[in-house]
């Protein structure tokens, strides 16, 4: 059985940048608040009209291979993450396959949010170790700055998000004791309506009216406290879990990438754990939440630092919309 490894990883955010403060003159909030409860500083919001999910997956992509050595024309399957999708349907897996000279290969697309890269590389690594593929991209891409409303009643949910992409090239190698070594995928959806977007879905016989806009139905929620509450247990039990399952403990890890939700949540995570800050990757006051790309982001930075050294035992792990939560164990 062959075992899958990343060979590749990329990056894209857009060039626009906004801080707490340009946020401060749209709505009733300040670069204190924002900072003291989330660590977030600033984050990047896409340009209509260059930037798509599709595009920013990409250019993600573009980067990743060339770092892998590989063209578009050597890649098996796509597995895109995206609760933003360019359009409602298709796929923005498909929107990406048309953008570089890749072969009419599959393209999924995963819906998991916060949780999404994890789960669209669990599925990459199960490709790759049944023998079906060799290389697989795994992308995760969000646009979200045009679902909030940059307004006081949108405020709780606006500070917190950002858009951007990150990209890895997972490919099958002989060497037994290198890449993922386990995946753990979670869900629990009595909680799906803690943190969701309603409409326009399928359930109702008119799926959008103009009065949804006015109510502000067409808004996210989020129960922040009880997301914060159910993060806090979870990132910790899921991480035990995927080292548990190959003999190692959180002694053994040299690095955690946990999706960037909040620095909060991460300096629980972290002291939880007992790691020292030179094991936990945080740049969520770069970008805030980017959902499914954060961890893709974080990974891409901590390669580019130099913090990822071969034969290093990294853990990646996420938790969000759903509830779903997951966590990936690898040996650089
Ligand atoms: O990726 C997974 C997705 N999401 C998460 O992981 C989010 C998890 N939750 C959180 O990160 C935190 O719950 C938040 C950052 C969202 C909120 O922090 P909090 O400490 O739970 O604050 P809160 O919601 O209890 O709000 C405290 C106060 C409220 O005012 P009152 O009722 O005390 O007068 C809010 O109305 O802060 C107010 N508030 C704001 N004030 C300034 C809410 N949003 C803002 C804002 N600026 N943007």
């Amino acid at each position: 059985m062959p075992n899958s490894k990343i060979t590749g990883v990329g990056m894209y955010v857009p060039e626009q940048v906004v801080t707490n403060k340009d946020l401060s003159k749209l709505m009733d909030t300040t670069d204190e608040w924002i900072i003291e409860r989330t660590g977030i500083k600033e984050r990047r919001f896409f340009k209509e009209g260059e930037d798509t999910v599709s595009k920013m997956g990409a250019n993600a992509a573009e980067q990743a291979l060339l770092r892998a050595g590989k063209k578009p024309e050597d890649v098996d399957f796509i597995v895109f993450a995206t609760l933003s999708s360019d359009y409602n349907f298709p796929g923005s897996g498909v929107l990406m396959q048309r953008k570089l000279p890749f072969r009419q290969i599959g393209a999924l697309d995963v819906r998991a949010q916060c949780s999404g890269f994890i789960y669209a590389l669990s599925v990459a690594d199960q490709y790759i170790k049944s023998g079906t593929y060799k290389t697989v991209l795994v992308v995760g891409s969000e646009v979200q700055s045009n679902v909030f409303e940059l307004s006081d009643r949108g405020r709780n949910m606006a500070v917190i998000f950002g858009d951007g992409a990150g990209a890895v090239v997972l490919e099958a190698t002989d060497e037994k004791d290198k890449g993922i070594l386990g995946t753990k995928l979670h869900s629990d959806g009595r909680f799906a309506e803690e943190l969701y977007l309603e409409h326009p879905g399928s359930r109702r016989k008119q799926r959008y009216s103009p009065d949804m806009i006015e109510k502000g139905e067409l808004l996210p929620y989020m129960n922040g406290k009880l997301v914060f509450m159910n993060a806090i247990k979870y990132f910790p039990e899921v991480i035990r879990e995927v080292l548990t399952e190959s003999n190692l403990k959180e002694t053994d890890l040299d690095l955690l990438i946990p999706h960037q939700a909040n620095a909060r949540i991460t300096a629980a995570v972290q002291k939880e754990m007992n790691l020292p800050d030179s094991k936990v990757v945080s740049n969520i006051h770069k970008y805030g939440n980017t959902t499914a790309a954060s961890i893709p982001i974080a990974l891409c930075e901590a390669w580019q630092e130099g913090r990822i050294k071969e034969g290093d035992l990294i853990c990646m792990a996420g938790f969000g919309s759903g509830f779903m939560w997951a966590s990936a164990l690898i040996r650089w």
